[in-house]
């Protein structure tokens, strides 16, 4: 089977926009590629440096909505950046061929240091970010890398430190790996707009059903229609939107009785609320089983045992690199 690596960085909890935008498609993707999913804590420290305490925490945190997800230690690799040292080893290497104009003009680069408040990005680690980033697909030899789109130059970045390895080296070690666009739907906050922890207007995945429910009576809905006799436009309606993309099946329909008047938009709250406390069950489920199963020392063993999985690759990799590079 082909293989695929993708991570997220442990920063905060995961919310309904991470259950769409990526875990989803992970889940998927374990049918058909060998995967390898990470916990970059590393790359969250680059961020998160001044204020680290709890990184560790919101790692365990990823992994058990993770495993909620459909995500199978079974089937997948599952492991913490940190405890796979040859990261930082490639990581090294890699940087030491890069020119130094690669990363100056990432385009993400530019934008975090120009866009983020009240953090100090301007570091000689925060440059080499995605560097790392390439370190860790290529310590797989990942042929594809599930990303959003944000995260292309990064994967472009990767394929030319490729190209430059096997012209120095004069030899291929690593595929060139290919993006796996997520196809999925833009998911918007509760208010409308993006969906960000920095707007406040998320869905966590196990948030408390009644906290759910009325979270979601205060979504807006079309602004055009005042009374429940206006026809709907449920193209500009956050609400029908949302109906699309987590009850697909019976969204037509409902799109069909919104224009037409036959449903008001307090009714699509309603039932949108209990399709969605439906699809957050098992976010609840395994958090509460957890809790009863002695909290994250279950998920500590899991991620010892994935280190080990990832280790047996990557100390191949590492083994083959400084061979190539003259170093042994
Ligand atoms: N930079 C990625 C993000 O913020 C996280 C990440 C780290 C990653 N290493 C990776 C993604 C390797 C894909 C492959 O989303």
């Amino acid at each position: 089977m082909p293989r695929v690596l993708s991570g997220m960085r442990p920063t905060g909890q995961l919310h309904l926009g991470h259950l769409v935008g990526a875990l989803a498609n992970w889940k998927k993707l374990q049918e058909s590629y060998e995967c390898f999913f990470m916990v970059a804590d590393w790359h969250a420290l680059m961020g998160e440096y001044e204020n680290p305490q709890k990184i560790r925490q919101w790692g365990y945190e990823n992994v058990v909505d993770w495993l909620a997800a459909g995500i199978d230690p079974k089937k997948s690799v599952i492991f913490r950046q940190s405890d796979v040292p040859e990261h930082t080893e490639l990581f090294t290497v890699l940087s030491i061929i890069t020119p130094l104009g690669w990363v100056e003009r990432v385009p993400t680069y530019k934008e975090q240091l120009r866009e983020i408040e009240g953090r100090d990005l301007t570091t000689y680690g925060f440059l080499g970010y995605p560097v790392l980033q390439a370190a860790d697909i290529l310590l797989y030899k990942a042929d594809a890398v599930p990303v959003g789109e944000d995260q292309l130059p990064h994967l472009e970045l990767t394929r030319e430190i490729v190209r430059r390895a096997h012209f120095l080296l004069k030899k291929e070690i690593f595929p060139e790996p290919k993006p796996l666009l997520t196809e999925s739907p833009r998911l918007l906050g509760a208010d409308g707009r993006k969906m960000s922890k920095s707007y406040g207007n998320t869905f966590n995945l196990y948030q408390d059903a009644d906290a759910l429910r009325q979270a979601i009576q205060k979504m807006v809905t079309d602004t055009t229609r005042i009374k429940m006799t206006d026809p709907g436009h449920p193209e500009a309606c956050n609400v029908c939107g949302y109906w699309k993309t987590f009850a697909p099946d019976r969204a037509a329909a409902m799109w069909e009785e919104c224009r037409t008047s036959k449903r008001g938009c307090s009714q699509n709250k309603r039932e949108l609320a209990e399709v969605m406390v439906e699809l957050t069950r098992p976010f609840r489920e395994t958090r509460e089983k957890l809790a009863g199963d002695g909290g994250f020392e279950k998920i500590e063993v899991l991620l010892q045992d994935g280190a080990k999985r990832a280790r047996a690759v990557a100390s191949k990799t590492i083994a083959e690199v400084k061979h190539a590079f003259g170093l042994s």
